[in-house]
């Protein structure tokens, strides 16, 4: 049995009335668990139900079978210990850069006084770089700016589990990644445990500890989980230099590409766990694959 921090256990997303009456199934199946502290990003084709998942685990959206467990409690509804970051941003646009982080931290520390709000949102707004521009409204933002204020704010209320739902996929390539290095940098201060969505592969190997890997819909599952064993610190330039970076990369993106589609519908409950050991470390075989299926977190 296991006993991870998060435990994702036979999730299931069925529309009934769907595909004229004849329903929907989105995914099943899905079993996963989380340690504390880790950082892990899902990959797989649109509409195969990640940010269902995500919202899942955020208690905004319900599964139609199935439990996730944070902390041996069973997730149901909102909470302030699971932040959540959308793709859209989704600030107060009357506020300030300042205080929507305050407002967020008011919530979860109603006690503190005035000051100290202040000291804490300008802290967090000072690590994405945005000291400056704290007085400043949404509006007044450029949207990587936006989406800084975002990240800021969900460190911020120091969740126990946070939710990020592709954060970056709307900022070219450049801001993205000045923010990624942010959110590096950020995370291994605070050593929150996150759920990431990305469709970009450089991405969550230059983040992840883990990336699963979703087949498509419908009937989407969780066919893989990745380690990611390149060491940190890790940063965009230098991680392509690192000899196994290649063989994940190829790894991930033949998954997206082919295996995605041919594992699509094919029963089993089972996540393969694969591990690349970095040939710097052992060169006799760079590729370690545990073959035997598997399942995680048990
Ligand atoms: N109310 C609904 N009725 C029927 N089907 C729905 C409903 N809401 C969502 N779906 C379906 O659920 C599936 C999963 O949606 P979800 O938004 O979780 O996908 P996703 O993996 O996040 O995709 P993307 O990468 O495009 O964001 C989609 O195929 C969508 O069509
Ligand atoms: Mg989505």
């Amino acid at each position: 049995m296991s006993h991870a921090f998060l435990e994702i256990e036979g999730l299931s997303k069925r529309y009934l009335a769907a595909n004229h009456g004849e329903g929907l199934t989105v995914f099943e199946h899905i079993n996963f668990g989380i340690e504390k502290g880790e950082f892990v990003c899902v990959i797989g084709h649109s509409g195969c139900g990640k940010s269902t998942i995500l919202n899942v685990l955020a208690g905004l959206d319900d599964a139609s079978d199935g439990v996730v467990i944070m902390n041996g409690k069973e997730v149901a509804g909102p909470s302030l210990d699971r932040g959540v970051i959308f793709q859209n941003y989704s600030l107060l646009p009357w506020l300030s850069a300042m205080k929507n982080v305050a407002f967020g931290v008011q919530a979860r520390w109603p006690t503190w006084s005035k000051d100290k709000l202040h000291e804490h949102s300008l802290k967090y707004l000072d690590l994405v770089g945005l000291k400056d521009a704290a007085h400043r409204k949404p509006s007044e933002l450029s949207g990587g700016m936006r989406q800084r204020v975002s990240i800021a704010r969900a460190f911020a209320t120091q969740p126990q589990l946070l939710l990020m739902d592709e954060p970056f996929g709307a900022l070219d390539a450049l801001t993205r990644g000045v923010i990624q290095e942010e959110l590096i940098k950020i995370w291994s201060e605070s050593k929150q445990t996150v759920f990431m969505i990305t469709h970009d592969v450089d991405e969550a190997i230059l983040l992840s500890d883990r990336v699963l890997l979703m087949t498509n819909g419908p009937y989407a599952r969780i066919a893989e989980s990745v380690k990611i064993s390149i060491p940190r610190p890790r940063n965009r330039n230098s991680i392509i230099h690192d000899p196994g970076y290649y063989k994940i990369r190829n790894h991930l993106v033949d998954f997206l590409v082919s295996r995605s589609k041919e594992l699509s519908g094919a029963a089993g409950e089972e996540v393969r766990e694969t591990t690349f050991v970095d040939p710097a470390i052992e060169d006799d075989d760079p590729l370690e694959t545990d073959k035997a299926l598997a399942k995680t977190g048990s």
